[in-house]
Parts: structure tokens; C-alpha cells; sequence
């Protein structure tokens, strides 16, 4: 039974998660609980000018199914988090399709999900596949303790996004450079300032135009080539290549983190994927989606007052979908604080379930797929060297350090 109360709710304090318990998920589960019995819409304000005033927290499954999918009540076009809010305003909204609506949405989605064609998808796992072996080969060549998350989980997503986007290899550390400080914007072992954070996306935004203006002279089969021969203006082309350098590569980096510091404390779950480590089956990567939730939550604006569970929302009001707290609704995914990786089905909430669900899930599923399978059959053990830490954030579930051993099979 929780002790909690309201007062105790800080689902969205970067401080919670930057101390989150490693025996869960680094999740605050106690709190999700509590929001699911007892309050269902939680009011939040924040006194921070990066934060949004106010936002109203949705943690049940069905209500952020709700939300995502009832386009007539909830909009996409506003900020997509809780922060930056008075110091980035225009800069984050840049407008790429997550903050769009209808026809608009429909069309920048087109142009960006028209890259990932079975055909592409076939020769980027070829790639994929490639860079696992490169980054575990180096991996295993240290011959002591290292970190997992600069030394494996970065380096995979970069290369592999690199080539989505068609970055070229010159360009890749700066521009990854400039995707860590924009996605770590409450850590200041990350992001010295707000000013850093602002410069990173500011650069961002430069290079996204240059790179557009590269593929539109050297055409390639590559996302941004898709992006230069379509009719996006300069702040889509900023906006969207923002959106998938951001998306995609920290994503990723963080549900292989936190799946492989889940697998080290679950043997049992080791052992079984070690059994499949010639074919990872669907299921086990979607359970490590589930509980990395590498995003906490993105937020919708009420278009009109909405009236939920008796508290009413006005219109023009954030929402914040938390996916963390949904993935964890025993209404829906049962047993949910155990980690099973041949769960089945496993409605999670990690990729979003609307309109605007992930472009990038199957990408994001194969690179997982892939550096798991290079990485049991190329090792016999893989050991904890010190204990996980994590970024202060409250929309990123990035993984600061995660310190392993590698024995070589
Ligand atoms: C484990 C890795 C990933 C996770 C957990 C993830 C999660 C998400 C979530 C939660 C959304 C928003 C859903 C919504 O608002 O309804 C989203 C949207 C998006 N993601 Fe991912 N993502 C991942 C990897 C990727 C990758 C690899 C790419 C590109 C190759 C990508 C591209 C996008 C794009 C373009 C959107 C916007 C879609 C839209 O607004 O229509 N993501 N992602």
C-alpha cells in the first residue's frame, strides 16, 4: 500500500530522475502507482522559467491513448515537452512534423517515413551490422572495465543515424556534439548553461540547411535527400532534421543502456537472450523499449476544454502523455514491474501510439536488434564494473555512465 501523496508527485523533476533507484527501471514506480489510483490528471505548476507554468500529467494508459488519438481535443502544435519554455520559445519550435497537425503533419511525414522503404531498410541493417561488429571489436579490445554508454551505446545510434540521415563521417562527432548538450539541457556536467543549449541548437539548425543544400547538389538515398527534393521551407528542413537528430540517436543510446544494466541484474533474462543471440526475436527488444522509455513523456495542447475523469482542463492548456507511468498501467500490460522478455502481446507506450507514433520505431528496433546480437555472441560474460548513473533530465531518460566488463567468448 503507498505511503504517497499529491505533495509527493515530481514525475516531471529532472531531480527524480537523475536519482531514480536502479531496482527500478530508475523509474519512480511508487509515484506512477499512486497516480494511477488516485489521480488520474494531475495539475502540476513549476516555478522554473524553463518549465511551463502549469501542465496537467495524464498516467493511465487509456487516457494517453486518449489524447494521442482524439486529434479534435489535443494538438500537437505547441512546445513537445514541459521545458524550455520561455528561454527557447521560438527556437525549439522550429516546426518539424512532431509539432504538427492534420494535412501539414501528413505531408512532412510522408517526405520523412518515404525513406524508410523495406528496400533501405534491407541495406541499412547490412550497415547496422557493420558498425555493431566495428564498436564491439573496439569494445572488447580495452581488455578492462569500461563505460557502455560512450564506449557502445553512442556510437552505434550515431553511425547508424548518420548513415539514415546521410551525415557525412567528417561532420559526425560535432553534430552529435551538438545533439548530446540539446538533449541533456538540465545537466550541467552536460550542459554548462541554458546559453550552450541554445548555441547547440542554433548550430543545429545552421548545419540542417548546409547539409539540405549538400544533398541538393550530391543527391543520395538518404533522409535528407528526401527532405532537399521535397517542398519543405528553411524552418521545416530545420525543424526535421533537428527532430530526428534528437530523436533518434539519444533514443536509442539510452533503451540499450538501460537494457543492458537490466539484463546484467536479471541472469535469468541474460541466459535467455544469450539462447537467442542468433535471432533476437521481436518481443525481447519491445520489453527493453518498455522499461528504457527513453522519452518520460511529450505533451499536447487541448484545443477546448476537456473534461476528464471530473477535472476539467481549459483550452490552450499542455498535457503531458506520460508514456513512463503508461508503460507501467497493470490495467493493460500485466505483471508490469517484472521484466519479461518474451512478453507478448506488450502494448508499451515508449514509441507513442497516434498519429504521430515514431516514424523511426522499426530503425530503432533493428539497431537494437542487431549491436544485442553482435554483443552476446561475441562475449561469454558481460559484467557490472560500478553502479549505473543517470542525467538529470525530466524528458530524457539518458543514462550518464554505466560502467561494464566485457569477457570475449
Ligand atoms: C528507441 C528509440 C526511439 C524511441 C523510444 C522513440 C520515441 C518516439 C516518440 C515517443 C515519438 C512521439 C510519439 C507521439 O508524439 O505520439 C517519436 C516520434 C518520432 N520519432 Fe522516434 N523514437 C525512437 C527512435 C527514432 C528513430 C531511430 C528515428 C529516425 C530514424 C525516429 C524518428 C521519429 C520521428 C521523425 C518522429 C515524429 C513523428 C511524427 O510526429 O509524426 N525515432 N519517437
Amino acid at each position: 500500500m503507498t505511503t504517497l501523496t499529491a505533495a509527493d508527485i515530481a514525475v516531471l523533476d529532472p531531480d527524480t530522475y537523475a536519482n531514480g533507484d536502479p531496482t527500478t527501471f530508475g523509474l519512480p514506480l511508487d509515484q506512477y502507482a499512486f497516480l494511477h489510483a488516485e489521480l488520474p490528471v494531475c495539475r502540476q505548476e513549476f516555478n522554473d522559467p524553463r518549465l511551463v507554468p502549469e501542465v496537467w500529467i495524464l498516467s493511465r494508459h487509456q487516457d494517453i491513448t486518449q489524447a494521442e488519438q482524439d486529434t479534435d481535443s489535443f494538438s500537437a502544435d505547441g512546445l513537445p515537452t514541459v521545458w524550455a519554455y520561455n528561454i527557447v520559445g521560438e527556437e525549439v519550435g522550429a516546426p518539424g512534423i512532431l509539432v504538427q497537425d492534420g494535412e501539414q503533419h501528413r505531408d512532412g511525414r510522408r517526405v520523412i517515413s518515404g525513406a524508410f522503404t523495406p528496400k533501405v531498410v534491407e541495406t541499412l541493417a547490412e550497415r547496422f551490422r557493420r558498425h555493431a561488429r566495428r564498436v564491439i571489436d573496439h569494445a572488447l579490445a580495452l581488455r578492462e572495465p569500461f563505460d557502455f554508454v560512450s564506449a557502445v551505446a553512442h556510437e552505434m545510434p550515431m553511425q547508424a543515424l548518420g548513415d539514415i540521415l546521410g551525415v557525412p563521417d567528417t561532420d559526425r562527432p560535432r553534430f552529435f556534439g551538438w545533439v548530446d548538450t540539446f538533449s541533456s539541457a538540465f545537466d550541467e556536467r552536460i550542459a554548462p548553461t541554458f546559453d550552450d543549449v541554445l548555441r547547440a541548437i542554433s548550430e543545429i539548425h545552421e548545419y540542417s540547411v548546409e547539409l539540405r543544400d549538400l544533398k541538393r547538389s550530391c543527391p543520395a538515398g538518404d533522409v535528407v535527400t528526401r527532405i532537399a527534393e521535397s517542398r519543405m521551407g528553411d524552418p521545416e528542413v530545420r525543424g526535421n532534421v533537428t527532430l530526428l537528430a534528437c530523436g533518434a540517436a539519444e533514443s536509442t543510446r539510452n533503451a540499450l543502456s538501460h537494457g543492458l544494466h537490466e539484463l546484467m541484474r536479471q541472469p535469468d533474462q541474460m541466459r535467455w537472450l544469450r539462447d537467442r543471440a542468433d535471432d533476437i526475436p521481436p518481443q525481447a527488444v519491445q520489453e527493453i523499449v518498455r522499461i528504457a522509455c527513453p522519452f518520460t513523456h511529450m505533451t499536447r495542447w487541448t484545443r477546448r476544454e476537456v473534461d476528464l475523469h471530473g477535472t476539467v482542463i481549459p483550452a490552450g492548456k499542455p498535457v503531458a502523455m506520460l508514456w513512463a507511468a503508461g508503460n507501467f498501467d497493470e490495467t493493460v500490460i500485466p505483471n508490469p514491474n517484472r521484466f519479461d522478455l518474451s512478453r507478448s502481446p506488450n502494448q508499451h507506450m515508449s514509441f507513442g501510439r497516434g498519429e504521430h507514433s515514431c516514424v523511426g520505431k522499426h530503425i530503432a528496433s533493428l539497431e537494437i536488434k542487431i549491436l544485442l546480437e553482435e554483443l552476446l555472441q561475441r562475449t561469454s560474460e558481460i559484467r557490472p564494473a560500478g553502479p549505473i548513473s543517470y542525467v538529470r533530465d525530466n524528458y530524457s531518460r539518458s543514462v550518464y555512465e554505466l560502467p561494464v566488463e566485457f569477457i570475449a567468448a
